[in-house]
């Protein structure tokens, strides 16, 4: 079993892009600047938004953190949102997800101008993607072709099996595995909480992608011997051991699973610090792009 490292992956893209952001500087270029918004005190969602701003300071980006309050009206957060919008120092913004109840979520992500939209969750953007047009990536997907790519996973031809059909996940997950490129061109199964005969259409899987957000899912008689499992999955349990009483950890049964699996993702360390280079790298394109 190999394991694949996110958390080293991400380390090395964001020391290129280090190297990246040195050179537009001798060239007279800005800093490329990344703003975040993050609505009420979710502490996963605080954590997330840390990474991501202290990853801005690693490769030599400016970053704006905008921090607002769970009982925001939703057209304060649309100003908000506007003002970055024609703010010129900012070069691309996310809004974290998710967002109090009472706000639409739909209606802040289609505020958000599609050149600033570095996470790819604008209906622009998602559109390009579907139709194989250039655009930004949603992070955490493209993180993901990315770690395969880097690990020389062959991926032409193989059956991916996709558990979970979020719109930041699952479907640009599908999209992105079977485009006609590079660790692309697989035969992509979709798999959703309605879904019948699970096991056996996971066992018939070369990679397996879990996005479901259900803890330990994944076990190994899921699991083809040899099969490639990507896990996307960030839960906290409850762990007596640990001195917080908790622990972060996947979708996947890592233990039993790394046992059979031919290359496994671990969590802390496998697709969360991908989705975070994959953002810099968005937020570097829409820096040249203006
Ligand atoms: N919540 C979970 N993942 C993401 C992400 O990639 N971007 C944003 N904005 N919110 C998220």
């Amino acid at each position: 079993m190999k394991l694949l490292d996110g958390k080293a992956t991400s380390l090395d893209i964001q020391n290129e892009i280090k190297v990246n952001v040195e050179e537009l500087i001798s060239a007279g270029h800005k800093k490329p600047h990344l703003a975040a918004i993050i609505v009420g005190d979710n502490p996963a969602s605080r954590a997330y938004v840390g990474h991501k701003i202290k990853a801005c300071a690693h490769v030599g980006f400016d970053s704006t953190l905008i921090e607002l309050s769970s009982n925001i009206e939703e057209e304060q957060l649309i100003d908000e949102v506007n003002q970055l919008n024609h703010n010129k120092e900012i070069d691309g913004f996310i809004v974290q997800l998710p967002l109090p109840d009472h706000i639409d979520e739909q209606k802040i992500l289609q505020a958000i101008l599609p050149e600033k939209d570095v996470d790819g969750f604008h209906p622009v953007n998602a559109g390009k993607l579907s139709l194989g047009l250039p655009s930004f990536l949603p992070a955490t997907p493209a993180g993901i072709v990315e770690l395969l790519d880097r690990y020389n996973v062959e991926t032409s031809g193989k059956h991916a099996v996709v558990l979970g059909r979020s719109s930041i996940v699952g479907t640009p997950m599908t999209l992105l595995l079977s485009r006609n490129a590079k660790r692309g061109n697989c035969t992509v199964t979709i798999c959703h909480s309605k879904t019948q005969n699970l096991s056996d259409i996971t066992r018939q899987a070369d990679i397996v992608i879990a996005a479901i957000g259900r803890p330990h899912f994944v076990t190994a008689d899921m699991i083809k011997p040899g099969a490639i499992v990507i896990d996307v999955g960030i839960n906290r349990i409850d762990d007596p051991s640990k001195k917080s009483g908790t622990r972060l950890t996947g979708d996947v049964d890592f233990e039993a699973v790394s046992k059979i699996a031919g290359a496994i993702t671990p969590v802390p360390g496998g697709v969360g610090p991908m989705t975070i280079a994959m953002l810099l790298k968005n937020t570097l394109k829409a820096s040249l792009l203006k």
